[in-house]
């Protein structure tokens, strides 16, 4: 396998042509100093995930993010890429009313926060709605196996494809979210040798989470990641940093700092600065 690395802007066709040649990189990221950071360590696909609900919001699920949340993250996301394809989540009921619908919100992410793709979830049945969005020109990643804007259909967070019928669903989601234009699918919590199958089988690349290291890319959580997660952290997200504990250390020193250096105020009367401290001792010096 060569390797490709990235100088300019990455495009959706440049994402494209990696299948099969190197693995592509994709991290959330919902605010302007993490999209900077993302951006300068090199990675190419930062999503502006609706996981913004759980991981910045402390909801239970992704269901009650907004249109209006997701474009103001999108917004600060994209000031701060300027090199990274920025692709944002369409938030649960902005595209399942009707395929109108699904298309003139994907165009407020494009026009008002100047998103490059946006993600959707859900499998074949998606395909007519990801068909009308591509056709307006805006690229699409599709999205199965673990879908969490379907979590009170499906009850839990769990693998999927272990039934035959499930794998055969997937299989043929991949196929035609791939046929109606989708130019990556990310497969979340599906059995590995299935992603390895549908990794195969279709033209575009997989992007895996929890789904084994056969994909042709990945894509993490950035708390997951870097040790920020509060709660439960997925076993496949293997930290590579804590930074949780540099965090709170460093507001531990801040503490300490701050109790123990004596509190003075410098108040000038008639010529002389009076400094009192807490204790109400006072000392007068010329000002
Ligand atoms: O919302 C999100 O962060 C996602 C990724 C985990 C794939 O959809």
């Amino acid at each position: 396998m060569s390797t490709i690395s990235i100088q300019k802007a990455v495009t959706v066709p440049w994402i494209k042509s990696l299948k099969g040649k190197e693995r592509c990189t994709a991290l959330t990221a919902y605010d302007y100093p993490t999209a900077v950071f993302l951006d300068e360590a090199g990675v190419e696909i930062i999503l502006v995930g609706d996981s913004v609900g759980t991981v910045i919001y402390g909801e239970p699920n992704t269901l009650s993010v907004t249109m209006d949340d997701m474009l103001r993250h999108t917004r600060a996301v994209t000031r701060g890429a300027k090199r990274a394809l920025v692709v944002t989540d369409l938030p649960f009921m902005s595209y399942q009313v009707s395929v109108e619908q699904a298309v003139s919100n994907a165009g407020r992410f494009i026009k008002e926060a100047h998103a490059q793709a946006v993600k959707l979830e859900g499998g074949g049945e998606m395909a007519p709605t990801v068909r009308a969005i591509v056709r307006a020109g805006i690229p699409v990643i599709g999205h199965i196996g673990l879908t969490p804007q379907s979590i009170n259909v499906m009850g839990n967070y769990r693998m999927h494809g272990k039934s035959q019928a499930e794998r055969e669903y997937l299989l043929e989601s991949a196929r035609a979210l791939s046929e109606a234009g989708a130019f990556a699918i990310v497969l979340e919590c599906v059995e590995e040798s299935l992603a390895a199958e549908i990794t195969k089988d279709v033209p575009v690349p997989t992007i895996g989470i929890g789904a084994g290291a056969v994909c042709d890319g990945e894509i993490l959580v950035i708390h997951d990641l870097v040790g920020m997660t509060i709660g439960h952290v997925p076993k496949f997200a293997k930290p590579l940093a804590q930074l949780k504990e540099s965090f709170v250390a460093a507001v531990h020193g801040y503490i300490a700092r701050t109790k123990e250096v004596k509190q003075t105020a410098q108040i000038p009367v008639d010529g002389l600065t009076r400094e009192a401290d807490v204790a109400g001792k006072e000392r007068f010096s010329k000002s």
